[in-house]
């Protein structure tokens, strides 16, 4: 194969992964939004869970330079939930830190339990987000778009479902960000609202 002819390849297969992707997303917003996820609920354990996805994005953040840890805090936590949809969860939020963060940073992710909450934090020392932004970027396929963010792919989906599963679980997400320092996204799910 001639030079040319490798770069129009890759350039197919990378358009392919987008779209798979992009189509994916659509799906799964879909899916949440019907509500069909709510029927599928099991006991999970956020402390594995989040452990599992810190170690699938282990060589993605290695490439990067970025030390990804779980801060410890409890041995187990558990919650009623859709396994596959509160890991989406936790894959963008990760992926999201190590895509937005420069080589070099640190990404902290934990799961803690109070007396009426079960919270999941993600939190990054990456880019950040200018204020005026912050509103808008849980909306579907709203991207930030400056110098630093120009060059990163994305369907601007990801976030939009994570708001989306996190609601069909009864919970809330906040984020708090600050251009140059870093972003953290805080879950929190009420107990009142499972029982296990
Ligand atoms: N951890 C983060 N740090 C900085 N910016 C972020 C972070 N997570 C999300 N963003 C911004 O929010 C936008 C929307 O995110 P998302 O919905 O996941 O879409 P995508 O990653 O496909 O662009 C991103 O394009 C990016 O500008
Ligand atoms: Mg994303």
């Amino acid at each position: 194969m001639t030079e040319k002819q490798k770069e129009i390849l890759q350039r197919t297969s990378d358009r392919i992964k987008s779209l798979t992707k992009l189509s994916g997303e659509l799906l799964d917003l879909s899916k949440i939004e019907s509500g069909l996820i709510n029927q599928e609920r099991e006991e999970l354990d956020l402390i594995a869970l989040i452990k599992g996805q810190a170690e699938f994005y282990r060589d993605k953040a290695d490439a990067k330079s970025i030390l990804l840890t779980v801060k410890e805090t409890k041995k187990e936590i558990h919650m009623m939930g859709n396994r596959i949809n509160i890991e989406e969860v936790v894959s963008n939020l990760i992926s999201n830190a190590i895509r937005y963060s420069p080589s070099g940073g640190q990404i902290t992710v934990w799961a803690d339990e109070k007396s009426d909450c079960t919270k999941i934090v993600v939190s990054d020392t990456g880019f950040g987000i200018e204020k005026k932004e912050l509103e808008h970027i849980f909306k579907r396929f709203f991207r930030v778009k400056n110098e630093t963010t120009r060059y990163i792919n994305g369907t601007g989906l990801g976030l939009a479902i994570v708001k989306s599963i996190v609601e069909a679980h009864h919970g809330t997400i906040e984020v708090e960000s600050e251009v140059g320092k870093g972003t953290c996204f805080s879950i929190y799910f009420p107990k009142s609202e499972y029982k296990i």
